[in-house]
């Protein structure tokens, strides 16, 4: 898709520019606990302030529905999103309205400003055109930079950007630019790693990526229902047993597509989970009644690896095995190091994202030597089932 970017957008020495970021941080005991997100804004932030912009970042934090709330101002980031970007920021009460308006008239050019938390008005969510015109009015431009909110159609994420000239964000283009490169218009073969405890979640994106890959790999909790539905007892296993005839008609599209779907041949059991209890690591069709399956096995891991040795762009989204707990980490942290291996050597283009897949490659060490890291949690996944984000569409 072609979209406008900060190269576009002109002459802004001393206009007020509009720029959804994504603030949506956790948080403990009122401090920032991952600055990831905080520090994806500071490449717009800076280039537009450097400019002479003001500044005026659009964030939600947290779900208030339309309610005000101390616990779900976002006065409580400024600080931190001050220091990681290195200037002072300043904070407006809110993000619409008379006072909003007399607030950025006041502001000087190159400053930056948070505005209040804008689920803070209903008209957010409902993406209600009265919200939106009251937002366009405070600035001359809007920057959507936040992909992780894109899948959103809310007043700041959707209908600013048909309201004012819009433009994506660097942290935006850099997000956009790379998923087009792993499933756009990727290189081929293109391997697909999907993980994660259940398959009732990950329903569309498995469907969507039999007829787009050529190696879908399956790990996690969710490879047991496609176990269970190859016929294979998975004892004790997470299984969805009621989706066994989904995960077949997978299968079916898969081989029709053409797409080579991998399963786990051997893996690791045991009769408890938590850590380091007794394993056994066995063939897939010697799993016991009283069993169930943890991880992937290392011989399947080493197949795998293979695969990815013949592949040219990966994607991979949640993890091989219960990664959180020791010994089940070990297929994550295989697999995630031969493909940052093969990406290091420059074979491969590998992509991740959503949910907890960037902190199991954090926990491999190797988040860094992906080719690119997604911080998005449910707009990746949308990006993974194929649909088209609210956000992303209204840039084009
Ligand atoms: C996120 O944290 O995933 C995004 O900021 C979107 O938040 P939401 O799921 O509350 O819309
Ligand atoms: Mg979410």
């Amino acid at each position: 898709m072609s979209f406008k970017t900060l190269d576009d957008i002109g002459d802004v020495n001393g206009k007020a520019v509009l720029v959804r970021e994504d603030l949506n941080v956790p948080m403990a005991d009122g401090k920032v606990t991952d600055g990831t997100r905080l520090r994806a804004t500071v490449a717009t932030l800076t280039e537009l302030a450097d400019k002479g912009a003001k500044v005026l970042v659009l964030a939600h934090f947290g779900r208030p529905k339309g309610e005000r709330s101390d616990a779900n101002s976002l006065r409580q980031i400024v600080a931190a999103l001050s220091g990681v970007v290195g200037r002072p920021v300043a904070f407006i009460d809110d993000c619409a309205g008379d006072a909003a308006e007399a607030a950025v008239a006041a502001l000087p050019a190159g400053s930056i400003a948070v505005l209040e938390n804008t689920r803070f008005h209903k008209g957010e969510e409902k993406n209600d055109p009265a919200l939106v015109a009251a937002m366009a009015k405070l600035g001359a431009a809007y920057v959507n930079d936040a992909f992780s909110a894109a899948h959103r159609a809310h007043a700041s994420t959707e209908g600013l950007a048909k309201a004012l000239p819009a433009y994506a964000g660097r942290a935006m283009q850099a997000e956009l630019e790379a998923l087009e490169k792993a499933l756009g218009k990727p290189e081929h073969p293109v391997a697909a790693v999907v993980g994660g405890a259940k398959v009732s979640t990950k329903l569309d994106v498995l469907k969507h990526l039999v007829s787009q890959v050529d190696h879908l790999i399956i790990g996690g909790g969710m490879a047991n229902t496609f176990l269970a539905a190859r016929g294979v007892n998975v004892g004790k296993s997470l299984c969805e047993h009621d989706l066994t005839g989904t995960a077949e008609e997978i299968l079916d599209n898969a081989d029709k597509a053409g797409c080579t779907v991998h399963l786990p041949y051997d893996v690791v059991v045991a009769k408890e989970f938590r850590a380091n209890p007794p394993v056994r690591t066995i063939n897939v069709h010697e799993v016991a009644e009283d069993e169930m399956i943890l991880d992937v096995g290392p011989a399947a891991v080493e197949a795998l690896g293979d695969a990815l040795k013949t592949c040219r762009t990966l994607v991979w989204n949640g993890p091989m095995g219960a990664f959180e707990t020791e010994p089940f980490d070990a297929a994550t942290v295989a697999l995630a190091r031969t493909a940052a291996a093969l990406t290091k050597e420059g074979s491969l283009t590998s992509v991740a994202g959503g949910g907890d897949t960037v902190a199991a490659l954090n926990h491999a060490g190797v988040a860094g030597d992906f080719s690119y890291i997604s911080t998005a949690g449910g707009a990746f996944l949308e990006w993974m089932e194929g649909k088209e984000l609210p956000g992303v569409a209204a840039l084009g």
